[in-house]
């Protein structure tokens, strides 16, 4: 799906598939593949900014620990609904290109 030079360090990179879209992160070197929406409103996460291992989704605010998944901050207007933890996918890395195990 990417390769692994392609993704910043302690940064991100969205990738869309055929199958949907990702948000691969690799925080001190590891690498994590999450989906790619926000839990909210589908807000596109590629666009988050990076904050103490979590990415803010853009739209409402809300943040997601890049290693787990786990919402870490709730959306900024509670009247508007929750952010639930996003789906992590499970990974390999073979030459140096990152795969996800469905
Ligand atoms: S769409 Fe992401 S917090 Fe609302």
């Amino acid at each position: 799906m990417a390769k692994v030079e392609d993704v910043p360090e302690n940064g991100t990179l969205g990738v869309k598939t055929l199958d949907g879209n990702y948000l691969i992160s690799k925080m001190d070197g590891e690498i994590t593949v999450l989906e790619g929406r926000c839990t909210h409103m589908k807000g596109p996460l590629r666009f988050g900014k990076v904050i103490d291992g979590s990415v803010k989704c853009p739209i409402h605010g809300a943040r997601y620990n890049l290693r787990t998944g786990e919402v870490t901050k709730q959306v900024a207007i509670p009247l508007i609904g929750k952010a639930k933890d996003l789906k992590k996918f499970p990974v390999t890395i073979q030459d140096g290109e990152i795969f996800i195990k469905e």
